[in-house]
């Protein structure tokens, strides 16, 4: 590594592969309902998404997932797009609706064949397999019953667990119980921008629980299935930066990364929910028993961090219940998605991790950005600012590695382009281009950044272009 000292620019140059051990993850994540489409193929029924795009105005360019990426149909030459790009390991997540179309329990033969052949497919082309077991796209029927307000979808869950993980468990050793718990209850059910829609912040919570709670649960279940399983959880998280130094504003980010950040991990961790979300959501709380808050705490092999950007937060007095609010800052570095641009925000997350909750091995599960992606006249897709951001990425993740930080892996957030969920397909976050219209595949300029990266040990973005 040069030692000439780092500035915006050098940044740029600054990381090599031979920076990394060489025991170091490298994959993509996609997800099922993001990519799969075939939604009512080899007897799949409809999750609260599919639901969810029928519902006027919840989606922005009104579309839905019933083809999406087609990658159902289309699997061989994504995996192989993967492989060429030099990865050795590719996360995906496996629809809950495909194992269990109905409520009877018993497992539909062709929703787990067809994820047999698909890892049956990574292990052809070295990549190791990462299944994440729940990427929201819990079957409707389901949903109708209660959702994950309704403890029987902790038990339901567990049903599709232990037959997953027995099926499957002799090929993927890689679990990831949930993405992003933050996100199914809050986003589901809060705010109402994800599915099932709702605005009801005590129902957020209950989720949430019900979630963590299924996470625990399950644990046991797939190492009990699962020789040499390695088990984990990938959260959605944020470093917080306070709108001001005033006291209030002060109080009111320590609030917001109460809910944001420690109602998960400190559960997780052993240390119970954290006493002041308990105490300022009082009103909101659901019925948590102290046998289930510590099955929450069984122990894990790895977290899964999913980071895509900071947050800055003001004190918001009229704006129940957390009396906070999420801060605009002008004149930041952003995406096309308006999402804040910081490799600074994501080496001080994993060191706080690494330092409040000490001796867990850390997957960076999620990390990437969306621009408005175009295909020029030559068939070319110049992605700079994407690429730009891997590399800037990759910086700040060694410079937490080398402050000791144990992160032992990297997965980029996309292969390709796909159903970006509310915002349909009109947020683009792939290395490869998807013309919807055509499924034609074009790998972009940041697709062959990182086949470099990883195949050629290319130092500088300037090798490439
Ligand atoms: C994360 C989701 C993932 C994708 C990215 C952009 O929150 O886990 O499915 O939508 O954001």
């Amino acid at each position: 590594m040069s030692d000439k000292p780092v500035n915006a620019q050098d940044t740029l140059a600054l990381v090599a592969r031979t920076d990394f051990p060489a025991d170091f993850v490298w994959g993509c994540s996609t997800s099922s309902f993001q990519i799969e489409g075939a939604a009512a193929i080899d007897g799949r029924t409809p999750s609260i998404w599919d639901q969810f795009c029928q519902q006027p105005g919840k989606i922005r360019d009104s579309s839905d997932a019933t083809v999406a990426c087609d990658h159902y149909h289309r699997w061989p030459e994504d995996l192989d797009l993967a492989s060429q790009f030099g990865m050795n390991a590719y996360r995906f997540s496996i629809a809950w609706p495909r194992i269990f179309p109905d409520a009877s329990g018993v497992p539909n033969r062709l929703g787990l064949d067809f994820y047999s052949r698909l890892v049956d497919g990574m292990l052809e082309r070295g990549l190791t397999p990462w299944a994440t077991l729940y990427h929201w796209d819990l079957p409707q029927y389901l949903q109708d019953a209660g959702g994950w307000e309704n403890r029987a979808t902790v038990d339901a869950y567990l049903h599709y667990v232990d037959v997953v993980t027995r099926h499957l468990g002799d090929r993927i050793k890689h679990w990831i119980t949930h993405n992003e718990p933050w996100c199914t209850a809050m986003h589901g059910n809060w705010d109402g921008m994800h599915a099932p829609g709702k605005q009801d912040f005590k129902a957020a919570l209950q989720v949430s629980h019900h979630v963590m709670l299924s996470h625990g649960l399950a644990v046991p279940v797939i190492r009990a299935n699962v020789p040499a399983a390695k088990v984990g959880i990938a959260l959605s998280l944020h470093p917080l930066r306070a709108a001001s130094d005033s006291a209030a504003d002060l109080l009111a980010m320590q609030r917001h990364d109460g809910l944001r950040n420690r109602w998960f991990l400190d559960p997780l961790f052993g240390r119970g929910y954290p006493a002041d979300v308990l105490a300022h959501c009082a009103d909101y709380l659901p019925q948590i028993t102290a046998s289930e808050v510590d099955l929450i705490a069984t122990p894990l092999d790895f977290l899964g961090v999913n980071y895509y950007f900071p947050e800055t937060i003001a004190a918001a007095p009229d704006n129940p219940p957390l009396h906070t609010s999420l801060k605009e800052v002008a004149g930041r570095e952003r995406t096309g998605f308006g999402w804040e641009v910081a490799p600074d925000g994501m080496r001080e997350l994993l060191q706080r991790i690494a330092q409040d909750y000490p001796a867990i091995p850390i997957y960076l599960t999620e990390n990437g950005s969306s621009y408005e992606d175009q295909v020029e006249a030559d068939g070319s897709v110049q992605d700079t600012a994407r690429r730009d951001y891997f590399i800037r990425h990759l910086h700040a993740l060694q410079q937490a590695r080398q402050q000791g930080v144990d992160v032992r892996g990297y997965f980029a957030w996309s292969l390709m382009d796909n159903f970006e969920w509310a915002e349909g397909y009109l947020r683009r976050f792939g290395m490869v281009y998807i013309d919807f219209a055509t499924q034609q595949r074009t790998v972009k300029q940041s697709g062959h950044w990182f086949r470099n990266f990883l195949h050629q040990n290319v130092v500088s973005p300037l090798d490439m272009t």
